[in-house]
């Protein structure tokens, strides 16, 4: 169900959507990774299509059908989805940032299988931090006026509330909207359901109820479409 906005309102308008969680391979088996299942950024996706806009699906690590008339870019580690972000984005009007690339990477990749040691002990692993693409393409734009969104799941912490540190993130990743989830409860991850809060770089600020992730994807885009400079 939409929550409102014209059918066609993205017509003409092309957008990227990432969705799902990063890898980062230890050896050829083993990985880093998170419980991201992509359901969010393949709602959006498919809302986004639904409304006429051309759409470019960067997808990590998704165990989902590829969205009809979607372009699907299949990536795995937080290099890969950069990259093909990175290249989508410079055509874009909108970007918006779904996916959960995970924070750090092994320093060193094995490229054989790691065997166990005969005396118990564990090899240790180093991680060196990714490089934060939300950050990246905000404070880089490839287009003047491109609309970029990201997510935020957070619990809330002695140093503030979901809202705070919604809001202190938005600002650190100098994006336009940060969906904010509150995740102290659990079940967001791999559910049919959310519920969030759309704060705007602009001061606004827009709950939505908790529903479908179809009902959260198109008040996403309600908040994007009105941000967008007109067509000409
Ligand atoms: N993100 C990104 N690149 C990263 C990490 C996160 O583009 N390396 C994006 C996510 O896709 C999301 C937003 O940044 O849209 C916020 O992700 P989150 O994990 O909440 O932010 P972090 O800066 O990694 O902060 P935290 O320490 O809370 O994990
Ligand atoms: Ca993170």
């Amino acid at each position: 169900m939409a929550t409102g906005g014209p059918r066609n309102d993205l017509a003409g308008r092309r957008v990227v959507v990432s969705a799902g969680g990063t890898r980062e391979y230890l050896d050829p088996v083993r990985f880093l990774g998170n419980r991201s299942s992509g359901r969010q950024g393949y709602a959006l996706a498919r809302a986004a299509m639904a409304r006429g806009a051309d759409v470019t699906l960067v997808a990590a690590n998704v165990e989902l059908p590829d969205p009809a008339g979607v372009k699907v870019v299949h990536v795995s580690t937080t290099a890969e989805l950069r990259a093909a972000v990175l290249e989508a984005a410079a055509w874009a009007d909108a970007v918006v940032m779904a996916a959960a690339p995970a924070d750090f990477r092994p320093t060193a990749f094995a490229e054989s299988k790691i065997k166990k040691a005969e005396d118990g002990s564990a090899p240790p692993i180093t991680l060196a931090q990714n490089p934060d693409i939300l950050k990246e393409i905000s404070q880089h734009r490839a287009r003047a006026g491109q609309v970029i969104v990201g997510f935020a799941a957070e619990t809330g912490d002695a140093t503030g509330s979901v809202l705070d540190l919604g809001r202190a993130k938005l600002a650190r990743k100098g994006c336009d909207l940060l969906v904010v989830n509150d995740v102290s409860g659990g079940a967001v991850f791999g559910s049919n359901d959310n519920e969030a809060v759309i704060v705007a770089a602009d001061g606004g600020e827009v709950p939505v109820a908790r529903g479908a992730k179809s009902q959260l994807a198109h008040a996403i885009w309600d908040q994007v479409v009105t941000r967008f400079t007109p067509t000409a």
